[in-house]
């Protein structure tokens, strides 16, 4: 079979193992593929990685060394000509003239949603794997590069409290994470934060005020407040202005991380996720599956149609929330 590989959307740490995967296990059962540089866009323009002697078909040492690289060498955009029919109609045109008869995007619910308009039009397989930072997709339990994000956002709260610390000082750190507040969960349990604001719970900015008082009272010296760019307050910014307003006890300032979590090696457990997804969406190719996500849940490798991994809001575990309220004392 011949195979195209694509990133889309917001990159992710980890979609380089990803593709390595993919094309090592691919060509290991005998396949081709092509990648597709850009995205969606890149299957409207033509515009293929081109491999060993300057063919647009990828080969073992083109992937040489991607384990650690962060980004994706195939580039990443968001289309909108793609979600136009004449743009659906064209990829369709451009995946006959060049004999693709698979797709494998890597990329989040953006992503998933071409690939069920594509399949609407085209008789092809597709198989995704769940690459974007914000973990916010059901049917895996992690999503490609959300714990490099959470990795990069900790060290940074961590370094930030110093700061804080000698200078008796509250911060408010945005993270990324779109409606998601995962991002901004784990980041908040794993740097000892005394607040998170999130999507999924409400910002209740006289009872923040409140605790505040009282975490001063027991001679905590600096504090730290995660806040999810989702937050329905509106992110850190505004946020800070309400604190102060109501009266907050400690001087403050806010850092945006912002696209900092984008970037970075992956770390061990996005390259190990990466390329067993990597490696399961070949197999669910050749094994005829098409439409669906290639997932990980309680370490166990699953297929979940494409329909079904954004149609819903992913909820935040109630039970890291509940522990961040009693460890934030
Ligand atoms: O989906 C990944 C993500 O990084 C979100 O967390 C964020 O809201 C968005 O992409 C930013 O997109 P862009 O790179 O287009 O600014």
């Amino acid at each position: 079979m011949r195979i195209g590989v694509f990133c889309s959307g917001g990159d992710a740490p980890g979609m380089n193992p990803c593709l390595r995967a993919i094309v090592r296990s691919a060509l290991a059962s005998g396949h081709e593929v092509v990648g597709i540089r850009r995205g969606f866009q890149g299957l409207l323009d033509e515009d293929f990685y081109l491999g060993p002697e300057g063919k647009p078909l990828l080969g073992l040492r083109t992937v040489s060394n991607l384990s650690k690289l962060g980004g994706t060498i195939l580039l990443s955009s968001r289309s909108e000509e793609f979600r136009t029919e004449a743009g659906l109609k064209k990829a369709v045109e451009h995946l006959k003239k060049h004999r693709i008869e698979a797709l494998i995007p890597i990329g989040g619910d953006g992503t998933f949603r071409g690939a069920v308009a594509l399949l609407q039009r085209w008789d092809g397989r597709i198989i995704g794997c769940p690459g974007t930072i914000d973990n916010d997709l059901m049917g895996t339990d992690y999503t490609i590069g959300f714990a490099t994000a959470v990795n990069t956002a900790v060290e940074a709260v961590d370094k930030l409290r110093d700061t804080a610390e000698s200078h008796e000082r509250l911060f408010l750190v945005e993270v990324m994470g779109r409606h998601s507040g995962y991002i901004a969960l784990y980041t908040a349990l794993a740097a000892g934060c005394e607040v998170v604001a999130l999507p999924e719970t409400l910002t209740d900015v006289p009872h923040i005020v409140q605790h505040l008082q009282v975490l001063k009272a027991r001679g905590k010296k600096s504090i730290m407040i995660v806040v999810a760019e989702g937050d329905e307050m509106g992110g850190a910014d505004i946020l800070n202005g309400q604190l102060r307003k109501a009266g907050c006890p400690f001087q403050t300032r806010m850092v945006t991380l912002g696209h900092l979590q984008r970037g970075g090696p992956p770390v061990p457990s996005d390259r190990i996720l990466a390329s067993r997804l990597g490696d399961f969406a070949v197999q669910a190719i050749e094994e005829g599956e098409t439409g669906a996500m290639a997932g990980e849940i309680n370490g166990q490798l699953v297929l979940t149609p494409f329909a079904e991994t954004f149609v819903q809001h992913r909820a935040v575990p109630e039970e890291l929330l509940a522990l961040l309220k009693v460890l934030s004392s």
